[in-house]
C-alpha cells in the first residue's frame, strides 16, 4: 500500500502527507488501538523518549497506568538509573514477591525513613531466618512521640493475630481476607513462616483503577531503560538486576559498530531481555541491528523537535519515508518498527501508523506534562516547562554525550540539539485522553477497525504547500487554541 507516494528519490514527512479519508464501519470509540512490542502488549501504543526533560519515573509509571510505556533516561548514574526502575517497579504490585522488610532490632526512626523513601505506609518484621514477626504500619506510630523514635519498632508493631495467608493466595480470595479483617496489607508466609510476599488494598485499588496499565506477569508496572555503547555491561547488569522490561539502545546513529556491539553483548548476556537498537532510517540500518539480536528497531535520525542534528551534520531522512522503508525490512524481517521524533499532533501519529509503525515514541507531546522533569516556569502570561535535545549542550554535560560521538572524539562537544520549553500540558492521563481520541478519530476516518488495518488498508496521499496551509486554520484570527 502507498508505494506510489514513497516512490521516488524525494523523502517525505508527517507534513508532506495526509489519510485519504475512506469508507467506514466502525465508530473511534470502539477501535482497537493495541500493540505488541518486543513481546511487551501496550493497550496505548505510545512510548515516552528518553530525555532527562521527559522520562524519569513519575512519568514512567503515569504513562504505564494508561497502556503506554516509558523508556527511562541514562543521563544519571548508573545507580540512580537502576534506582528508577526499582521505583516503578515498585509502584504497584499483584503481588509484592519481594516486600521491603526490616529486623526487629531496627529503630522506628529506621522505619519511619526506610517508609518515607520508599513511599510505603507499612513493613514487615522478619527475623535474620526470614521468619515474619510483626508488621508496622502508619495507623501504629501514628501518635508517636519524637522521645519514642529510638525504641525498637517491636514495641509498636501489630504482632498478635497476625492475620496472614499461604504462598499462592489469589488476589481475589486476598480481597476476601483484606475485606473481613478490615486490613490493608496481608503478608503472605510459608510453612516455615517465613515472608514470601504482600498484598496491598492499595494495589488492588490501582489495578481497579487502571484497567489498561501495562503490567508484568507480577501485576508490576512495564518500564524501559536507555543504554548507551560506553558502559553498556555495567549499566544492562544493573537494570536488569532492578528488573527493566526492555533496554533500549539510545543512540543518534544506530547503523554503526559500536551499536551493533552493544546489541551483541547485551543479548550475549540476557538473551531473555528484549532489546530495541537505534536509530536507523534505512533498510541496510535496520537489517545491520536485527542480525545483531534486535527485538525491536527504533527510527529517526533528526525528526525531534529539539534537534539540530540535520542542520549541524547535514544527515538525517524526513520521517514518513524513513518509517516507510525501515518497516518493510521490519515486516520481512518479523521485526517491529518504533517510530521516534517529530510528532507534533495526533494526526501525525495516526500517518506513523499508516507508514507501517508498530508504536511511536513521543518527546515533545511529553515533556509539558505534570509528571515529567522540571518546574513550571511563568513567561509572559502562560506556563511552559523547560524541554531539551539530549545533544544540546546542557544536556551533554551530563552522562548521555556518547550518543553523539563525532564531537566527543575529538574532546568537545558539538552540540546537536537546542535547549528549549514547551507549554505546560497539564496532567498526563488528561493528554493522553486527546492524543488517544485523536488516534481514534483517524481511525475512524480511514474506516480502519484496529492498528493492523490502518497500516494495510488506508491510503496516504501527497500533499502541497497550499494543502497544507489548507489544513491548520487560515484565514482566521484564532481566539483560542487548547
Ligand atoms: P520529539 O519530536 O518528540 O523527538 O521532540 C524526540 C526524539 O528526538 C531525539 N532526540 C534528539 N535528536 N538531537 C537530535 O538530533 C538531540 O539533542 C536530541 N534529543 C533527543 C530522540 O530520538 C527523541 O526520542
Amino acid at each position: 500500500m502507498n508505494e506510489e507516494v514513497f516512490a521516488g528519490s524525494e523523502a517525505l514527512t508527517f507534513d508532506d502527507v495526509l489519510v485519504v479519508p475512506g469508507w467506514s464501519e466502525v465508530l473511534p470509540a470502539e477501535v482497537d488501538i493495541s500493540t505488541s512490542i518486543a513481546g511487551i502488549e501496550l493497550k496505548v501504543p505510545l512510548v515516552s523518549a528518553a530525555m532527562d526533560t521527559v522520562t524519569e519515573s513519575p512519568l514512567a509509571v503515569a504513562l504505564a497506568r494508561v497502556g503506554g510505556l516509558g523508556i527511562l533516561h541514562r543521563n544519571l548514574t548508573v545507580d540512580k538509573q537502576a534506582e528508577q526502575v526499582d521505583r516503578v517497579k515498585r509502584a504497584q504490585s499483584g503481588m509484592i514477591s519481594a516486600p521491603i522488610s526490616l529486623p526487629p532490632s531496627a529503630l522506628l526512626d529506621d522505619a519511619e525513613t526506610l517508609m518515607a523513601r520508599h513511599r510505603i505506609s507499612g513493613v514487615p518484621i522478619c527475623e535474620a531466618s526470614g521468619r515474619l514477626v510483626g508488621i508496622l504500619t502508619n495507623r501504629d506510630i501514628r501518635f508517636c512521640r519524637p522521645d519514642q523514635f529510638d525504641r525498637p519498632v517491636t514495641d509498636f508493631m501489630t504482632s498478635e493475630n497476625l492475620v496472614t495467608a499461604p504462598v499462592g493466595t489469589s488476589l481475589e480470595d486476598a480481597v476476601d481476607v483484606l475485606h473481613k479483617y478490615r486490613i490493608e496489607k496481608l503478608p503472605l508466609v510459608d510453612g516455615d513462616g517465613v515472608l514470601r510476599g504482600l498484598i496491598t488494598v492499595k494495589d488492588i485499588t490501582k489495578r481497579i483503577e487502571n484497567p489498561n496499565a501495562t503490567l508484568d506477569p507480577d501485576g508490576r508496572l512495564r518500564v524501559g531503560a536507555a543504554i548507551g555503547v560506553a558502559d553498556t555491561e555495567e549499566r544492562a547488569e544493573a537494570l536488569q538486576a532492578a528488573g527493566v522490561d526492555v533496554l533500549v539502545i539510545d543512540t543518534a546513529h544506530g547503523h554503526t559498530q559500536g551499536v551493533v556491539d552493544a546489541v551483541r553483548t547485551i543479548k550475549k548476556s540476557w538473551p531473555d531481555l528484549p532489546v530495541i537498537g537505534g536509530n536507523v532510517v534505512t533498510r541496510a540500518g535496520v537489517e545491520a541491528l536485527v542480525e545483531a539480536g534486535a527485538d525491536v528497531v527504533k527510527v529517526g535520525v533528526g525528526s525531534g523537535s529539539i534537534c539540530t542534528t540535520r542542520i549541524v551534520s547535514g544527515a538525517g531522512m524526513p520521517q514518513m519515508t524513513a518509517i516507510h522503508d525501515c518497516v518493510a525490512v521490519g515486516r520481512e524481517l518479523g521485526v517491529p518498527i518504533i517510530a521516534d521524533g517529530g510528532v507534533v499532533a495526533s494526526g501525525d501519529i495516526v500517518k506513523a501508523f499508516v507508514a507501517g509503525a508498530d508504536a511511536v515514541m513521543l518527546g515533545n507531546l511529553l515533556a509539558g506534562v505534570d509528571e515529567a522533569p522540571g518546574d513550571l516556569e511563568l513567561v509572559e502570561g502562560a506556563m511552559w516547562k523547560t524541554y531539551r535535545g539530549m545533544g544540546s549542550a546542557g544536556a551533554m554535560r551530563g552522562r548521555a554525550s556518547d550518543r553523539y560521538g563525532t564531537g566527543q572524539a575529538v574532546g568537545k562537544h558539538v552540540p546537536e540539539g537546542v535547549e528549549a520549553r514547551v507549554r505546560y500540558a497539564g496532567a498526563l492521563g488528561d493528554l493522553m485522553g486527546q492524543l488517544v481520541g485523536g488516534l481514534r478519530s483517524g481511525m475512524g476516518y480511514a474506516g480502519a477497525a484496529s492498528l493492523d488495518d490502518l497500516r494495510h488498508r488506508s491510503r496516504l496521499v501527497r500533499i502541497t504547500g497550499a494543502g497544507l496551509r489548507e489544513s491548520h486554520p487560515h484565514d482566521v484570527a484564532v481566539l483560542r487554541d487548547e
